[in-house]
């Protein structure tokens, strides 16, 4: 499994991948199975802090990313928008069916206890204070920050993680970088054979 994959509109799930992935619970959701362990990790250490975190979904099958694309819309138009505002809409929240990272079981999304739904007070809370300041110690990072998105298309998600393994989420948490600026600029360390081969000295 490549950790550091890119699942957005540029760059969709394959149903191969999808088919393939070893899914493993995470105190009620499925994850990808090394993703999984480390959030259950990350999940004990927030409780033994006295934060206890609750993921709210974990993956979601291209059928069920295909729903929810679908309620959400219906929902944007029943406020009037026309069709092509209800997707642009949608889009900034919502990835197509096949292009989200909750399809390929790298991506959680977190809540404090007692809450069901995804809330954009999150980041202002204990549980998001406590992630933002750990995650990376589990291999997770913040994956949609605030002022990226230019850069992921997605806004600001204080409760979307993504596993990128330990190695890559410390320096992109200590860097500041959102993956795809750490993937353009880290990537002659991280894939230096797909960047043309020996390395020659210079
Ligand atoms: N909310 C994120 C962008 C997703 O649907 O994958
Ligand atoms: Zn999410």
């Amino acid at each position: 499994m490549d950790y550091l994959m890119l699942a957005d509109r540029f760059h969709p799930v394959s149903p191969e991948l999808e088919a393939s992935l070893r899914l493993e619970d995470a105190c009620g959701v499925l994850l990808e199975a090394q993703a999984a362990g480390e959030l259950r990790r990350l999940l004990s250490a927030a409780a033994e802090d006295g934060v206890p975190i609750k993921p709210i979904s974990g993956y979601r099958s291209t059928d069920y990313q295909a729903e929810l694309f679908r309620r959400e819309t219906a929902e944007a138009l029943s406020k009037g928008c026309t069709e092509e505002e209800a997707e642009r809409q949608v889009l900034r929240y919502l990835a197509r069916p096949g292009e989200s990272e909750h399809n390929c079981g790298l991506a959680a999304d977190l809540a404090a206890p007692g809450f069901e739904e995804t809330d954009p007070a999150f980041g202002l809370t204990g549980q998001g204070k406590w992630l933002r300041k750990n995650a990376h110690r589990f291999g997770f990072i913040l994956r949609y920050p605030p002022m990226k998105e230019h850069l992921t298309g997605i806004m600001y998600e204080p409760w979307h993680y993504r596993y990128v393994g330990i190695e890559a989420a410390d320096l992109i948490f200590s860097s500041g970088l959102c993956l795809e600026e750490f993937l353009h600029f880290y990537s002659d360390e991280f894939y230096p054979t797909a960047q043309g081969g020996e390395d020659t000295g210079h």
